[in-house]
């Protein structure tokens, strides 16, 4: 058993969003639905959260430790514009202050605009589904760039619109929790519209910049292999969650139902690498109804589960091969490839290491079909809370105690470093999992 060795110049990193991780945040719809009674697992507010806006530096200096090269964060659009049309020097001060601190550790920032929180004043005006927002969505994001740029020249538009779209106005989980099929096709239609307008406004300022969106990719199945209604309902879903979005920023047509086949020159060819987020896939089983896109989402009962959301469904199951699945099939589109997430809730640690080796065997894998794969950043490096789900999910290589904020790493934040040092999977770590992968 020979060792999997990794490119040349591979990207290893972790990422994480500003919400999740700053604490402080005030501004922010979130804020407010925290406060909601049932919103959140146990109530739980993100409160603290990682005490990153005070002290992201105690972090850095951990990630530096475990030699990662690269950490993806974001913006808290709230925090630069607390106030529509007024920017607070001061925040992004802060943010020159951590982005020049993982710089000067070795580590590249990858910098997300919006990952899911928005300011108070444009969620009270509609957000998303607003068509102001494209306008509004492209000063923040030239006023941003102006200001740090000089410190970052790789993008991330929007983290996960469709998981976003699906989540506030499909399923109504998120805030405002109001499901509305038309508001859905709204945001959806307005966030593609302002990336391709992002894309365009970042090349403007900084024509060397490396620009994309963070897509998570699911790639919904049919459950049963002889059912033509399972395929059919798996493929309206990859249809709508995946295809739409990706070919969008490919061909610049909106499709139906988000757009009539319109044209937008602005979308056409705006992205310069494609950034995956992989967790798990879908099996799909037909079901008449509607408004569950005539099909509802399973996992295969014989499959090994990560920890379980407070519905009782676990989060993710273990489906490493999908990893190698979705880059040949974006491979197509001729850019570099980055997995800008990739983990699983486990809260002792017992599956991460081994579910984090067979990914990114499965990436190996991908790289020797010719897949032009750069970098891989795993969600997350310290727990952070995580949405409607609280601090029930724990995603971290390392252990975080949200009260007392002591930080323990895991074994898996041990392997991920020697993972690392090796550019690859040492021969050691094969053998050891060998029959476990
Ligand atoms: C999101 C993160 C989230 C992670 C784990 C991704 O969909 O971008 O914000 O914490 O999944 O659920």
């Amino acid at each position: 058993m020979t060792s999997l060795k990794f490119p040349k110049s591979f990207l290893w990193g972790t990422a994480s969003s500003a919400h999740q991780v700053e604490g402080g945040n005030v501004n922010n719809n979130w804020r407010n639905f925290e406060q909601q009674p049932n919103t959140i697992w146990a109530n739980a507010r993100s409160g603290l959260a990682c005490d990153w806006w005070r002290n992201a530096e105690q972090d850095f200096d951990l990630m530096q430790q475990f030699g990662l090269n690269a950490h993806r964060l974001s913006i808290e659009w709230s925090r630069v514009e607390p106030r529509e049309g007024t920017f607070d020097t001061k925040a992004l001060d802060r943010y020159r202050e951590m982005i020049g601190g993982l710089r000067d550790r070795g580590i590249m920032p990858v910098v997300a605009l919006h990952h899911f929180t928005q300011p108070i004043w444009f969620a009270t005006r509609g957000g998303w589904t607003n068509a102001e927002s494209v306008a509004l969505f492209q000063r923040y994001a030239r006023t941003v760039v102006e200001a740090l740029g000089d410190l970052c020249n790789f993008w991330i538009t929007i983290n996960e619109p469709l998981v976003y779209v699906a989540q506030t106005w499909f399923r109504g989980i998120w805030p405002p929790r109001t499901p509305n099929p038309r508001q859905a096709v709204l945001a959806f239609r307005h966030q593609l519209l302002t990336h391709g307008v992002a894309y365009q406004t970042i090349h403007s300022i900084q024509p060397d910049a490396h620009v994309g969106y963070a897509k998570a990719v699911r790639l919904f199945k049919g459950q049963r292999p002889n059912s033509q209604l399972d395929r059919y309902a798996a493929g309206i879903k990859r249809y709508l969650f995946e295809h739409i979005w990706f070919m969008a920023t490919v061909d610049g047509r909106i499709r139906p139902p988000i757009g009539l086949n319109t044209y937008h020159h602005a979308l056409k060819d705006s992205f310069d690498f494609v950034g995956v987020n992989y967790y798990t896939r879908d099996l799909v089983r037909f079901h008449p109804d509607p408004r569950a896109l005539f099909g509802k989402e399973t996992f295969d009962p014989s499959g090994e589960f990560s920890d379980a959301t407070r519905s009782g469904r676990p989060y993710s199951e273990l489906c490493a091969e999908g990893l190698r699945q979705i880059c040949n099939e974006v491979n197509v589109f001729g850019k570099p490839i980055y997995v800008m997430e990739n983990g699983l809730p486990d809260q002792d640690d017992d599956q991460r290491p081994r579910w984090l080796l067979a990914h990114l065997q499965q990436l190996h894998h991908a790289i020797q079909d010719g897949c032009d794969v750069r970098g891989y950043f795993h969600w997350t490096f310290v727990d952070n809370f995580e949405w409607d789900q609280g601090w029930n999910l724990r995603f971290g290589l390392v252990e975080m105690d949200p009260k007392t904020q002591i930080r323990t790493p895991r074994p898996s934040a041990y392997m991920y470093s020697n993972l690392i040092k090796e550019n690859g999977i040492s021969q050691q770590l094969l053998e050891k999992y060998a029959d476990r992968l």
